[in-house]
């Protein structure tokens, strides 16, 4: 039996009545499916369906057998080191973050306090408004037009801070790298470009690192580099602003084997170069054989494709794949739930993918 005290707890905790009222109002974010058994066609979060490079698990076991029993370097400067050398900038220039979501929660943590605007285009990455909604600060989500060019409200919006992810998630289009100057030139805050998805795109805004000073961009080794399960992810922005965030993260928040890793697959870097050239031309074709069955796609720079579904519809089809052990994401919101978003899987995976769609559509084999 419970105590009259326990069941004020009980009811307290429940009522979200502890923590703070944003937060017990919000809606938690929901990541991707992630099946445990192996029996599954994962297209629907975006990892890379390659495995990393060999140097990357060499260098992993190396780290585990040093000195794990010591703290990590609090600044991930081997992998500082190795950004500087390859995109031509200072060290100071790099924030190496656990995974890219670390870098945006330091970014959003920073930069927005409550009641700050934090602006973005939507449909976009589900996260930016998690990230918002947690520092209780006020969103304005401008729709993109069906061109999915950078929307003219978010030019001068007046927000502290403005998220284009692009290649945007997700639609898989892209603006040019001069509209993002013009965008992040009309506006007093930050503007952080999120190429989580940039190696898979014909540009990038990296060129625009230090020649505008609230300019940021953002990287994953989760999508092209295929180390989504070790978590790294990095800034690249203003040295004086990356001095700030500095302040925001966690001390160590990249640990050992993951910082050796992510120093590793930059060392072979033409690795992941081949690997991203495969996955463009398997987009190439998904594309085409998508389009011969009925779907209108979005032109994709990412290493996905969002796809308007012919009938029996974007939820019927989500649901038909998935009871056939395949996964593909799909949303139950407004302006998404017409389409679901594939990703670029191996040729085999693409091909049971297709042969699967034509039976749920009743295509004829094309
Ligand atoms: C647009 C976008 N930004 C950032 C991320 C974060 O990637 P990660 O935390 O795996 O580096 C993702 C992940 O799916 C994404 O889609």
């Amino acid at each position: 039996m419970r105590t009259r005290a326990q069941r004020h707890a009980d009811s307290k905790r429940t009522e979200g009545m502890y923590v703070r009222p944003n937060i017990a109002r919000m809606q938690a974010y929901l990541p991707g499916e992630q099946p445990t058994e192996s029996a599954w066609v994962k297209l629907n979060t975006n990892e890379n369906p390659y495995p990393p490079s060999p140097e990357v698990a060499k260098a992993i076991l190396a780290e585990a057998a040093g000195e794990l029993n010591q703290y990590p370097d609090p600044m991930a400067d081997a992998v500082r080191e190795r950004l500087a050398t390859r995109f031509s900038l200072a060290r100071e220039n790099f924030l190496v973050g656990n995974g890219g979501d670390d870098i945006l929660t330091i970014v959003t943590r920073s930069i927005a306090g409550e009641k700050d605007l934090v602006a973005y285009p939507s449909p976009t990455y589900i996260l930016y408004e998690t990230l918002a909604e947690l520092q209780a600060a006020k969103i304005h989500e401008v729709p993109y037009g069906p061109d999915f060019a950078i929307p003219e409200a978010l030019f001068g919006s007046g927000a502290r801070l403005t998220f284009l992810a692009n290649p945007n998630s997700p639609s898989g289009t892209a603006v040019p790298v001069k509209q993002i100057k013009r965008l992040a030139d009309s506006l007093d805050g930050a503007l952080l470009v999120d190429e989580a998805y940039a190696d898979f795109a014909d540009d990038t805004a990296m060129r625009l690192v230090g020649r505008a000073a609230n300019l940021c961009v953002l990287r994953s080794f989760s999508k092209s580099f295929s180390l989504a399960g070790l978590r790294v992810g990095y800034l690249a922005g203003p040295v004086e602003l990356v001095s700030q965030f500095a302040k925001a993260k966690d001390s160590y928040n990249v640990n050992r084997l993951s910082m050796a890793a992510a120093a590793a697959a930059l060392d072979d870097y033409d690795y992941m170069l081949e690997n991203v050239e495969r996955i463009r031309r398997s987009r190439c074709e998904l594309t085409e054989a998508l389009d011969e069955l009925g779907f209108s796609s979005l032109p994709s720079q990412a290493n996905f494709i969002w796809t308007k579904v012919p009938s029996p519809g974007a939820r019927s089809l989500y649901e038909k794949l998935k009871s056939r052990k395949i996964l593909v994401r799909f949303w139950d919101r407004p302006a998404m739930s017409d389409y679901v978003r594939i990703t670029v899987g191996t040729d085999k995976q693409v091909e049971l993918f297709l042969s699967t769609v034509r039976e749920i559509i009743g295509a004829q084999d094309v």
